[in-house]
């Protein structure tokens, strides 16, 4: 059984053109309005090819594929929100290979046991509402649906606001359902693949992954007559606290650990005021949780430290932990003969990604396939992955998700 490269290169082409930016990435955030395209665009294709689409309370949409048997789905996809200025694999290249395999078991005639549901997770980013992978976290049970409904983006507007405004507030439930396994395509988002000259990487597990918000209250005055002496800067607060997050995760920790701090807002944002506040988010991920568990009050000194330095007071919020997470190895198994099957050069790895399939993994057997990113470059623009590459991870999806759901 083959994918048919040029209708996925097409369906990928166009899907890209919602949300694209001048320098030929995309910002899509969750539930916006080229949210909403890229949903129907997906949905009229997951109805074209015979799909029976419904919608949850999340806004997670199921495309199901009919089985010779009432028996739980394999289901197979990803997610279609961008970060802002990110690229146009990252998400939206597992729905498309997913609907690709989809119609290439069409193409070839081929039944199987095991109904086939392609699903589109919403939010899967946390880059507009946070945390990241809400809406699967609220299907997997980890994450109230209240507290996902009333996530607020950066100008206060709820979630579930925009869930109704785009017409995604589905009727069904968002609750586990049986299933035979999860399968999800994904661009590997670093180097490896491309270093080794990979097409596929079979995905034993992803990181563990914390996420902290810091707020530093300094004390607000004018920039010009206020002695240095005096000064309580949130800001120079705020700045030993991040290079002290490279230091921790860096030369403290060491090993895989790595932590970033992404976002740091500062109040009056003034050229001539001394900042008053400062709030910043630290994202720290380990394959260990213990390493993790071990980070976090280390994490709390320096952020001690650093204000007891400036005179300023701070608070530490740790308000998103994903543990770390082995995928079944029988499913794992499973890709990898498949990568074999459809010819890939493939290697086994770890994801330093999140991705929803680490609620998935909660709810019954899970797996990934990833394919390279050029440069290991991803949440930018420059994300890219060859077309050579994407035909084989579609091939590997086909012939696995074939076998789990038991092609007859
Ligand atoms: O944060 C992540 O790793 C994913 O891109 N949401
Ligand atoms: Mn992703
Ligand atoms: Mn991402």
């Amino acid at each position: 059984m083959k994918v048919d490269r040029r209708r996925l290169e097409l369906t990928l082409e166009e899907l890209s053109r919602i949300g694209e930016t001048p320098r030929g990435g995309l910002t899509r955030l969750a539930l916006s309005d080229d949210d909403r395209r890229a949903r129907d665009r997906v949905v009229a294709w997951m109805r074209a090819t015979g799909l029976a689409v419904r919608v949850d309370r999340m806004g997670n949409i199921f495309g199901e594929r009919p089985g010779t048997e009432p028996l739980p789905p394999v289901m197979v996809g990803s997610h279609l929100d961008s970060v802002p200025t990110g690229g146009r694999y990252d998400g939206q290249l597992g729905v498309l290979c997913a609907l690709e395999a989809i119609r290439a078991l069409d193409d070839h005639g081929v039944r199987t046991r095991h109904p086939i549901t392609l699903v589109v997770f919403t939010n899967e980013e946390g880059a507009r509402f946070q945390p990241a992978e809400l809406a699967s976290g609220v299907l997997a049970g980890r994450i109230p649906l209240e507290d996902a409904y009333n996530a607020r983006d950066k100008d206060g507007v709820r979630l579930v606001d925009e869930l109704e405004r785009i017409g995604y507030l589905g009727p069904e439930p968002c609750a586990a359902r049986p299933m035979r396994a999860y399968l999800e395509l994904h661009i590997e988002q670093g180097p490896l693949l491309e270093e080794g000259g990979y097409s596929v990487g079979v995905v034993e597990g992803i990181v563990a992954i914390s996420w902290s918000r810091v707020t530093i209250r300094g004390t607000q005055d004018h920039a010009g007559p206020t002695p240095m002496r005096t000064r309580h800067d949130a800001l120079v607060a705020a700045a030993d606290v991040v290079a002290g997050v490279r230091r921790l995760a860096r030369d403290i920790v060491g090993g895989d650990m790595v932590a970033t701090v992404g976002q740091l807002s500062v109040a009056p944002n003034i050229v001539n005021a001394i900042p008053g506040t400062v709030t910043l988010s630290v994202d720290v991920r380990d394959p260990s949780d213990a390493a993790l568990d071990r980070a976090l009050p280390m994490l709390e000194r320096v952020v001690r430290q650093a204000c007891e330095r400036e005179g300023v007071r701070w608070e530490l919020e740790h308000y998103w932990r994903v543990p770390y997470t082995p995928f079944d190895p029988l499913v794992v198994d499973t890709i990898e003969r498949a990568a074999r099957a459809a010819g890939a050069r493939h290697r086994r790895l770890r994801s330093g990604a999140g991705h929803d399939a680490q609620y998935m993994a909660t709810l019954g057997p899970a797996g990934m396939i990833f394919v390279p990113s050029r440069g290991g470059r991803s949440h930018c623009e420059e994300e890219f992955t060859p077309m050579d590459d994407i035909e084989c991870g579609a091939a590997t999806l086909l012939l696995a998700a074939a076998e789990l759901a038991r092609a007859e």
